[in-house]
């Protein structure tokens, strides 16, 4: 029998986690089934536990459940434990649920190794205090910035989030309204892009400011803003997505997929050229 894995989530439909993990395991010559399953917001725990019984070996969590997926965890990575949310589940033989978090790893691989940005003693603008946002802080800090500046519509989020973080580098937090300019990269994290925050932001945007949106797709609505407020460098959220897969594919299966040729094909499918 095939070891079998799953996404979670609500709604479920458009996501390519099956699509990108059937390439991995046919990369690294193995054999695994993986599910798409939409799961009615208030049955988490119960499909976890039932998929658990089935003998399933592991899940990706996505929106709206990276939270509940930490409470269930009986088990956490360290850097679950940051973000204080899970998108990874492996089921242990001993019967432990342990829960990790590889978006932030995967963001920073894409943009290091990807896009070649670099972080040392640049200034980052991150947009957005919700749980992608605390997945990535740490990473970002780690890299050496000169300063990382977090707003959010929710200011008093933003404000606690600088505070959590303040150990691992300079950190601070502003509102939309209180924005200056001289950022070096703009990381879009929020999940709703709006007039009210386009409106702050346009005087920030220049020809040297690197925007990346953790959303992806051949025009999100973030970097089709930004192109038209004059930036000329961009990427959005597929390699990320290609990359917290592989960690996660890594975390279950002990071998690491080549992501390149998964991004390209991930991209061929989402028809962006
Ligand atoms: N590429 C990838 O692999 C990947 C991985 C993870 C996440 N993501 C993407 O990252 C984004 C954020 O995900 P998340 O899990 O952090 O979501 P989340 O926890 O729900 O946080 C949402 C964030 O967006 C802000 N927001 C929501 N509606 C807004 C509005 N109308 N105007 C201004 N701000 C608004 C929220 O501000 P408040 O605090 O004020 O509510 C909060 O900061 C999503 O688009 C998700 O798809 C991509």
């Amino acid at each position: 029998m095939k070891d079998t894995y799953a996404v979670f989530g609500n709604p479920i439909s458009h996501s390519l986690s099956p699509f990108i993990h059937q390439e991995f395991a046919k990369q690294t010559n193995q054999e695994i089934d993986y599910l798409k399953i939409e799961v009615p917001p208030d049955q988490f725990t119960e499909h976890v536990q039932a998929f658990k019984k089935a003998h399933g070996k592991g899940l990706n969590i996505t929106a709206p459940f990276k939270q509940q997926a930490f409470e269930l965890a009986t088990i956490h990575t360290d850097r679950a434990k940051q973000a204080r949310a899970v998108n990874t589940i492996k089921f242990l033989s001993n019967g432990e649920i342990l829960g990790d978090n590889t978006d932030g790893i995967g963001f920073i691989r894409d943009l290091l190794e990807h896009h070649h940005v670099y972080l040392k003693d640049q200034k980052i603008l991150l947009l957005g205090a919700g749980g992608a946002a605390r997945g990535i802080l740490s990473y970002l800090l780690e890299q050496q910035p000169q300063l990382l500046t977090i707003a959010n519509r929710t200011l008093q989020k933003a404000i606690e989030l600088a505070d959590e973080f303040h150990s691992f580098g300079n950190i601070t937090s502003t509102s939309f309204e209180a924005l200056t300019n001289g950022f070096d990269l703009l990381i879009n994290a929020t999940s709703t892009w709006l007039s009210q925050v386009q409106f702050s932001l346009a005087s920030i945007i220049s020809s040297s400011l690197f925007c990346y949106d953790l959303k992806y797709g051949k025009e999100t609505q973030f970097l089709n803003w930004a192109k038209a407020h004059g930036s000329i460098k961009m990427a959005d959220g597929i390699g990320m997505l290609v990359e917290q897969a592989a960690e996660s594919f890594f975390l279950w299966r002990g071998v690491r997929p080549q992501t390149i040729p998964v991004i390209k094909l991930c991209k061929k499918k989402l028809h962006y050229s």
